[in-house]
């Protein structure tokens, strides 16, 4: 399954990770396949072909038009790709589908990019990639090859999808976890998006990014915060705006303070903002409650638990 990533980075920055994904990779392949994954796989081969007559990365995600596909196979096409749902991460448009998903995660990726290094050429990992939206957008900015990291298995089955329609060898998402990562050294920026309230241990995460850094690489860090100083960090109860696997989420200072302590330099706050009823709400896509429901009806500055409402940092430091 994974050999065309494996041929992609012989000879590349990333050969040193030859010697130990494959093994990693087949093991996950024979015990860690979720029940769904097979019935997935056979949906993935039913999705029809077609020549994309447009690829478009740069303002937004979006292969082919409807022109591309007659009638009765586009009404298949929105069929099986609705037995991907909940899809989270997007808006893709595909053979005149438009695929309007939970979050407008182009709006996360409009406000991080003015700020960052830019990414012409440059050797990529994204940690906890989702189904892979801003991988495209990185392709889209003239990344040399473009590695993502989720261990959500309907998230790679959602990523094989769209890579259907524009097979490029150079984006690849590697179902594991950072914490399974072997420490490469090798990428030139690392990105991790909404995923460091999901960690128990937020600084070995920090070092698990850190480690996959080549010196001088650049980290791009997003995730919740809250108001306050460097000594501020909520731990919630048992949930967080209704999800149960939310650990720390620090104050900007605290965070910018935990860069320092692993190591991190050049370290800067670049967008702060709350996250609006319009980037994260339900669709025909996701049908599944959304922020709407997460929030206080009387008080949307707070979480239906009382906790403060998600605002959501970006951080940039150099290794
Ligand atoms: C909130 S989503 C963020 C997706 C995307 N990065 C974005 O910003 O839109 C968090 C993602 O982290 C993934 N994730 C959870 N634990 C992880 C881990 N240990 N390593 C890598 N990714 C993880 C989840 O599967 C999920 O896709």
């Amino acid at each position: 399954m994974f050999n065309a990533f494996y041929q992609r980075i012989l000879n590349s920055k990333l050969q040193g990770l030859i010697h130990s994904l494959p093994a990693l990779l087949d093991a996950w392949y024979k015990d860690a396949l979720h029940g769904e994954f097979h019935q997935w796989q056979k949906t993935l081969k039913n999705l029809p072909d077609a020549q994309p007559s447009v690829l478009e990365l740069k303002d937004k995600v979006a292969f082919g038009s409807a022109d591309d596909i007659n009638q009765g196979q586009q009404k298949r096409l929105i069929a099986l790709l609705k037995n991907f749902m909940p899809w989270r991460k997007g808006p893709y448009e595909l053979l005149g589908v438009d695929l309007n998903t939970e979050w407008r995660s182009d709006w996360k990726w409009d406000r991080l990019l003015p700020h960052i290094s830019e990414l012409k050429d440059r050797t990529i990992l994204d940690v906890g990639c989702g189904n892979g939206y801003h991988m495209w957008r990185m392709l889209g900015e003239g990344a040399d090859i473009v590695v993502g990291a989720d261990p959500s298995q309907l998230f790679l089955a959602q990523f094989q999808a769209i890579h259907k329609y524009n097979p490029s060898p150079d984006i690849h998402l590697l179902p594991l976890g950072i914490e399974q990562l072997p420490k490469s050294e090798a990428f030139d920026t690392v990105f991790s998006m909404g995923v460091l309230y999901h960690r128990r241990s937020p600084l070995d995460f920090l070092a698990q990014l850190k480690d996959q850094l080549r010196n001088g690489g650049e980290l791009v860090l997003e995730t919740i915060v809250i108001d306050g100083d460097q000594n501020q960090v909520l731990v919630p109860g048992e949930r967080y705006a209704k999800m149960r696997n939310v650990w720390f989420i620090p104050s900007c200072d605290a965070l910018v303070h935990w860069l320092h302590r692993v190591g991190f330099s050049n370290v800067k706050v670049v967008d702060k903002c709350v996250t609006s009823l319009d980037e994260q709400r339900k669709t025909e896509w996701m049908e599944n409650e959304s922020l709407v429901d997460f929030l206080d009806p009387a008080d949307p500055t707070k979480t239906i638990e009382g906790y403060p409402a998600p605002q959501r940092a970006v951080i940039i430091a150099t290794k």
